[in-house]
């Protein structure tokens, strides 16, 4: 498969972690999407993770990389979208782990907590790893029917 278009945003405290994934994604042979700031003057992190979330859903094998001083602001504001399956992963498992069962459309990562090499490595593996599919599918149908109806009581009674 042709490798996914790669939509890039951070607020100031990503922007150095930013940087360095981008040329790491470049190199690679990555197309890809700079929306995030270019400083590090404070700016508001929602705007920018909408912007990719937004770009995600709009664009067919596109993938979204999102990076503020934690990653939390941020995977809380993209998870607000319909569609959006945004992780915030700590580690390289988690990161392979989350493309091979979550099908996770952006990746969320906390630019003042962890190095640059080990983002690369994280970035990497949820690139290449492959969603498995088969009993996956069927909790990411409950995620999804659960976006259309919202919660009623009854929903996770069972
Ligand atoms: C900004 O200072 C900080 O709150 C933001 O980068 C992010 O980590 C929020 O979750």
């Amino acid at each position: 498969m042709e490798k996914p278009q790669i939509f890039i945003a951070n607020d100031h405290g990503g922007y150095t972690l930013k940087t360095n994934l981008v040329s790491y994604l470049l190199e690679k042979g990555y197309e890809v999407q700079n929306f995030g700031c270019d400083s590090e003057e404070i700016v508001r992190y929602p705007f920018y993770a909408a912007k990719v979330a937004r770009a995600v859903l709009e664009t067919e094998n596109s993938k979204g990389i999102l990076l503020c001083s934690t990653g939390i602001g941020m995977s809380i504001m993209a998870n607000k979208f319909k569609g959006i399956r945004a992780a915030l992963c700590y580690s390289s498992y988690q990161a392979r782990m989350t493309a091979a069962h979550n099908n996770s459309n952006i990746l969320c990562l906390g630019g003042r907590c962890i190095g640059s090499f080990e983002a690369m490595d994280m970035v990497n593996l949820w690139l290449e790893t492959p969603y498995e599919g088969g009993r996956h599918d069927i909790s990411l149908g409950l995620i999804a029917e659960a976006e259309v109806i919202q919660f009623s009581k009854d929903w996770w009674e069972f």
